[in-house]
C-alpha cells in the first residue's frame, strides 16, 4: 500500500493521462474546494468541459485562483493532465513563487485500463489515440520529475496502488 505523507503547505499536482482516474483520486481525497479541475475551469469559462479553444482563458484562470488559494497557505490539488513538461514547469514555478511544497502524484495506469475505462464512458471528444500520446509524453518525463523541480513524486501504477493509496496530512 502506497502511504502519501502529503506537506499541508503543498501544491499537489494529479499527473496523468484522461480516464486514469485523476478526478475520480480527487474527489475521494481531497475537499472540493482544494481541487482546481482544467475541466472545470474550461466549463466555468466557456460553458463547456470539452471547448478546445478555452484552455488558454481555463489555464491561466486556474493559475490566478491557484496563487490565491496558496498566499493564504491553503493546500491546492491541480487536477489537469499535467504530462507535459512545460506544463508542469507552470506548476513548480507557481509553488515556488508562493514558498510550498510542488509535489506530484503521478497516475500511470496500463494503456488498456484507460482505453477500456474511455469507450465505457464516451464523454470525452477525442480519441484513444490521444491518450496514448499522452501516456507516451507521461512517460518520457516520469524519471526527471524531481529534477524539474517536484519535492515528492509518487507514482500509482496500478489500479490496485490507486484504490489502496492512502493520504495523511502532515504538518
Ligand atoms: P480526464 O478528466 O479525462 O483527464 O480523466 P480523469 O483522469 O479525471 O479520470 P476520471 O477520474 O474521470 O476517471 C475516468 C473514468 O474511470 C470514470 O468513468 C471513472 O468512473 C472511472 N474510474 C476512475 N477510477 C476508477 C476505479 O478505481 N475503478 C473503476 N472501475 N473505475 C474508475
Ligand atoms: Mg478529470
Amino acid at each position: 500500500m502506497t502511504q502519501i505523507p502529503l506537506p499541508e503547505l503543498a501544491l499537489v499536482a494529479l499527473i496523468g493521462a484522461s480516464s486514469s482516474g485523476k478526478s475520480t483520486f480527487a474527489a475521494r481525497h481531497f475537499g472540493p474546494f482544494e481541487v482546481l479541475s482544467s475541466d472545470q475551469f474550461r466549463a466555468l469559462v466557456s460553458g463547456s468541459e470539452h471547448t478546445l479553444d478555452a484552455n488558454e482563458a481555463a489555464f491561466s484562470s486556474l493559475y490566478h485562483v491557484a496563487a490565491r488559494r496558496l498566499e493564504r497557505g491553503l493546500l491546492t490539488v491541480v487536477d489537469a493532465t499535467s504530462v507535459r513538461a512545460e506544463d508542469r514547469r507552470r506548476l513548480v514555478e507557481l509553488a515556488r513563487a508562493h514558498d510550498v511544497l510542488p509535489v506530484a502524484i503521478v497516475l500511470d495506469l496500463p494503456r488498456s485500463v484507460l482505453d477500456a475505462r474511455h469507450e465505457a464512458r464516451g464523454d470525452r471528444p477525442f480519441s484513444e489515440a490521444v491518450i496514448g500520446r499522452q501516456q507516451t509524453d507521461l512517460r518520457r518525463g516520469l524519471r526527471g520529475l524531481g529534477r524539474e523541480g517536484f519535492r515528492h513524486v509518487w507514482t500509482l501504477r496500478s489500479v490496485d496502488d490507486v484504490n489502496a493509496a492512502q493520504i495523511t496530512r502532515v504538518p
